[in-house]
């Protein structure tokens, strides 16, 4: 079985090689083609797999290409995992949002706004592509904005593209954990919403499908202020809430305080993944062997994720990251349960990036949200969650309007289109701040040149 990974320089790549390398199961991905535009990206990637490999007999052969094209002939999956101008693109993001006051985050926001008007003519190129070259392989989207950008290549790949997120696997287990549920593989989690903007609602074990568990944590103080999102969020908001946000929520419930604290930190997060990538890729292309590649990415690795989100937790008191989250288990692993599942027609039930299919009934039939899923070969089928409540109902109506004009100023190149994005969004709170967004990305942004037509 052949994989292909389109953005196969980035720093996340070695992760999805190493769970490839643990799959012993018939059926592997037995050949790995690295896609990317930058050949001295491929080289220090290509020099961490090996080092990965090393021992390891049977270990899925990689190839490496800087032709689309050639990457994508013969694929049985594709996984899109591009960042579209790159890490200082998205350091541009967060600085042209904080100078107007607004969020910048790198999903979020007016920052993921600019970050998708970037990103999706390039992914709709590459969707194209495949619907031509290799038209019976399947799609796994891993690029950010992940649900407007899986929507945008649904349009020319229906689906068979697939966009996932490691949050909602990682906010359950979390929850779980706090609930003390003995076995989570056997528990179904009420999670819905679009990527980056979830709640979960409920918690059913297998063998008593009709009790939610979730309630019992409310009342549990000690239990409720366990994990993560308790803790950025505080046990009374949750309270109030009556569900579980996801994390990336915390940027709209403490959007003031956030804001604040990303413009007084040293750094952006963006700007300090720019410069601890540079000097990760300046180690590999300095090194003759692959020998030693490997703990060096695997430092650097550790680093990235200990300072996850760093500026939340220390606008809400949140202390340190606990150690039992920043063990991998993440997204990787959604990726080759998926791909596993899909192959080898094992059925998996996993939360995932599909069209709704009447799943939400507030939004159409085309809409991607992030829903839990039956996967079979036939692919992934949303199932039945419960009813959005007024509020989670609103956000996600909000922002998928948002998510409708960036798609549409992608396609059409409509500036007008572009500034409603801006100014429709929630956490952007002026028409004349939209305006001048506009303007600020495109001087960052040699790449939202395109967007001309239309009066603004
Ligand atoms: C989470 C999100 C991803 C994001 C990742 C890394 O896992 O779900 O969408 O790419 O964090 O964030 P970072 O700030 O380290 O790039
Ligand atoms: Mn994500």
């Amino acid at each position: 079985m052949r994989l292909t990974i389109l953005g196969g320089g980035g720093f996340r790549v070695p992760l999805v090689y190493g769970a490839l390398l643990r799959d012993r199961a018939g059926g592997r991905v037995t050949h790995v083609t690295l896609h990317d535009l930058d050949r001295a990206r491929l080289a220090a990637v290509a020099h961490v797999l090996a080092d990965q490999a090393a021992g390891v007999p049977d270990a899925p052969a990689v190839s490496v290409t800087t032709d689309l094209d050639e990457a994508l002939r013969g694929a049985d999956f594709v996984f899109s995992a591009i960042r579209v101008g790159g890490l200082e693109g998205r350091a541009a993001d967060e600085r042209v949002a904080l100078a107007e006051g607004v969020l910048g985050q790198e999903t979020v926001g007016a920052g993921g706004i600019a970050y998708g008007l970037r990103t999706v003519p390039v992914a709709v190129d590459i969707a194209r592509r495949v619907a031509r070259l290799a038209p019976d392989a399947w799609v796994i989207n891993f690029t950010n904005p992940a649900g407007l950008v899986t929507e945008a290549m649904s349009r020319h790949l229906g689906e068979r593209v697939i966009g996932i997120c490691d949050s909602p696997v990682g906010l359950g287990r979390r929850v779980a954990r706090a609930l003390g549920v003995t076995d989570p593989a056997r528990t179904r989690l009420d999670y819905t919403g679009l990527n980056h903007l979830g709640w979960l609602r409920g918690v059913y074990a297998d063998d008593e499908p009709g009790r939610n568990l979730l309630p019992a944590l409310f009342d549990d103080e000690r239990a409720l202020t366990s994990f993560e999102e308790g803790r950025l969020f505080g046990a009374e908001w949750l309270r109030s809430l009556g569900s579980v946000p996801n994390e990336y929520l915390h940027y709209y419930y403490f959007n003031r305080e956030t804001v604040t604290a990303y413009r007084e930190a040293k750094q952006t997060r963006g700007a300090f993944l720019r410069d601890q990538q540079a000097r990760f890729y300046d180690d590999m292309a300095d090194r003759a062997s692959a020998s030693g590649a490997l703990a060096a990415w695997d430092r650097t690795r550790a680093e990235r994720e200990a300072t996850y989100m760093a500026e939340n937790r220390e606008a809400a008191g949140a202390g340190e990251r606990a150690a039992d989250d920043l063990e991998s288990g993440g997204y990787e692993y959604v990726a080759l349960a998926l791909m596993r599942a899909i192959a080898r027609d094992e059925r998996a039930t996993l939360i995932l990036n599909v069209r709704n299919r009447g799943t939400l009934p507030l939004l159409d039939d085309a809409a991607v949200v992030e829903v839990p899923c039956r996967v079979d070969a036939a692919g992934a089928h949303p199932l039945a969650v419960s009813p959005l409540t007024g509020h989670e109902a609103g956000l996600v109506a909000a922002v998928k309007a948002v998510e409708r004009c960036v798609l549409q100023a992608g396609e059409s190149g409509s500036a007008r289109a572009a500034v409603k994005a801006f100014a429709l969004h929630p956490l952007v709170d002026s028409v004349t701040v939209a305006r001048r967004l506009l303007d600020g990305y495109r001087s960052a942004h040699p790449g939202l040149a395109y967007l001309t037509s239309g009066v603004r």
